[in-house]
This record gives structure tokens, sequence and C-alpha cells, in this order.
């Protein structure tokens, strides 16, 4: 398979190793361009840790991780290189408090382009207008609501055009108004972009509307991988378990009672 063909991830084998621990192993994925796929799994599951081997991030203790065909690579300036192509919206939004809206979204563009300064605004102005907050150009991330926050986040990690969104919790502190208006935000993008979008979440529920694949890891391995409808058709009682959130069954939820690391 050449790159031009190749899926936008493909995961083969992988183990993941944190702190000496076997995290994940054995995990097979892979993730057509075009699509969403939706993680799922508890707290602690690994979810957060599946995102940082595709990032490069945490270099695989086993098997291999390829992004739209070429392996993730080691050296630095290589990552450096392919990282530009990966748009991260991380839990906690990660905006600068004192730069405004529109110096954030910049943030990347001028760390990472030799772009002239009116091009950039351009470009900042689209980002801001694709995820309807032009009007909050000059705002100070302070003065805005936690769905707002988060946009601009989305916009800045929209910044290079990356053909790969990866979204850790996105919905993490929104009320149910603003999870919706972000998920469908999820959506538009990448239909219009004509992205790839990788969810990570432990919203179940809020998730899995938008999502054309889903794949569930729970004790240190995938143990689901389908379509939306499949998900909810399971009758594999560790899914089940996860997907009413029940601590008792056969999930071992204290191996995992370290909770969120963010
Ligand atoms: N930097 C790290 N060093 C050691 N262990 C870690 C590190 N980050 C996460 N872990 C552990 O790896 C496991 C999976 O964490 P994580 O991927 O953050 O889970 P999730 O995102 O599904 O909540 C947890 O048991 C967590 O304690
Ligand atoms: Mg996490």
């Amino acid at each position: 398979m050449t790159p031009a063909d190749a899926p936008a991830v493909h995961l083969s084998g992988l183990r993941l190793d944190r702190g000496g621990r076997t995290i994940l192993r054995g995990i097979d994925l892979t993730v057509p361009r075009g699509s969403i796929t939706a993680v799922l799994g508890p707290s602690g599951s690994g979810k957060s840790t599946l995102l940082a081997a595709l990032t490069g991030e945490l270099p695989p203790a086993a098997g291999t991780v390829e992004v739209f065909g070429q392996p993730v690579p080691h050296g630095s300036r290589a990552l450096l290189e392919m990282r530009k192509g990966i748009g991260v919206l991380l839990q906690g939004n990660g905006l600068l408090t004192d730069l405004t809206t529109a110096e954030n979204v910049a943030l990347p563009l001028r760390t990472h382009t030799k772009l002239p300064e009116a091009l950039i605004r351009r470009l900042v102005d689209l980002k801001l207008n694709a995820v309807g907050l032009r009007a909050a150009a000059d705002a100070y991330p302070r003065e805005l609501s936690g769905g707002m926050a988060r946009r601009v986040a989305l916009a800045r990690a929209l910044a290079l055009d990356p053909p790969l969104m990866l979204y850790d919790e996105p919905l993490t502190g929104l009320d149910p108004i603003a999870s919706g208006v972000i998920m469908s935000l999820i959506q538009r993008l990448n239909d219009t972009l004509g992205l790839t979008s990788i969810i990570v979440s432990h919203h179940v529920h809020e998730t899995l509307p938008i999502t054309d694949q889903a794949v569930v890891i729970a004790n240190g391995g995938l143990v689901f991988s389908g379509t939306p409808a499949e998900l909810d058709a399971t009758s594999d009682p560790l899914v089940r378990q996860f997907l009413r959130g029940e601590p008792d069954g056969p999930i071992a939820f204290d191996t995992v009672k370290r909770g969120e690391a963010a």
C-alpha cells in the first residue's frame, strides 16, 4: 500500500508501556480517511496514552504506528514535521491567558510558518469563523465561557490545516448545551474540511451519534471495535458494563483507580 491510499491511522500489534508498566497491548486499529472514530473506555484505561503514541510523544514498546502510511518517526526533527499534520485538542484547552483569542490561534502559525502578518491575520479570521467566534477575536480567555474557550482551542488546533485531528475528552467540564455545540462542530469540520478525526472520550452517549467507528479499550486492550449500532447491540459483558457505567463486573476498576491522568 502506498502512502497515497493508506488509511489515516494504522496500528498493528501495538504495545504501550508507561512507568515500567504495560498500559495497552495487542492493539490493532485502522482509521479510514475522512472518518470519525471514537476511542471509548473508563478513566485510566489508556485512552490518552494511545493518543500519545499517535503524536509520537510515546514510542511503542512493540508493534507499529503509522499515520497516513508513514511510521511515526523517532528523530525529533522528523517528528516535528509530522506533528504539523496532526491537530490536537487537549483536555485543558491550553490557551495562554495573557494572549487574546486571535493571538492564541495565531501562535502555531507564528511558530511553524514564516507567513507574512497580513496572511496570518486572514487565516486566524478564517479559523475563528469556522468555529463561530469571529466576534471574540479580541477577547481574553478569562472573558470566554467554557464552551467558547474550547472552540478557541479547536480553532488553534486547526491553524495549520492538519488532515488529522485528535480530540482528548473534548466535553470535559462542558454543560450539555455546550457539549452538543462542540460535537456538531467536530462533525461539521470533519466533513467540510475533509479531515479524519479521532475522539477519545468516556462520554459514550454524546460521542457515538457523530462517529463512524467506535472502539472500546479496557483491561489493557481493545475489547470492542465496530459501528455505533454494533456497539449498542453488543452482548459482551465487559463492554456492557462500561456502557452502563457500572463499577462491578469484568472491568477491573481497582487497577485503574488513579483516574484521569491529564
Ligand atoms: N506519564 C505516566 N507515567 C506513568 N504512568 C502513567 C503516565 N501517564 C498515565 N499513566 C498511567 O497509565 C494508565 C492510563 O492512563 P491514561 O492513558 O491517562 O488513561 P485515560 O486517558 O484512559 O484516562 C493509568 O493507569 C495512568 O495512571
Ligand atoms: Mg485521558
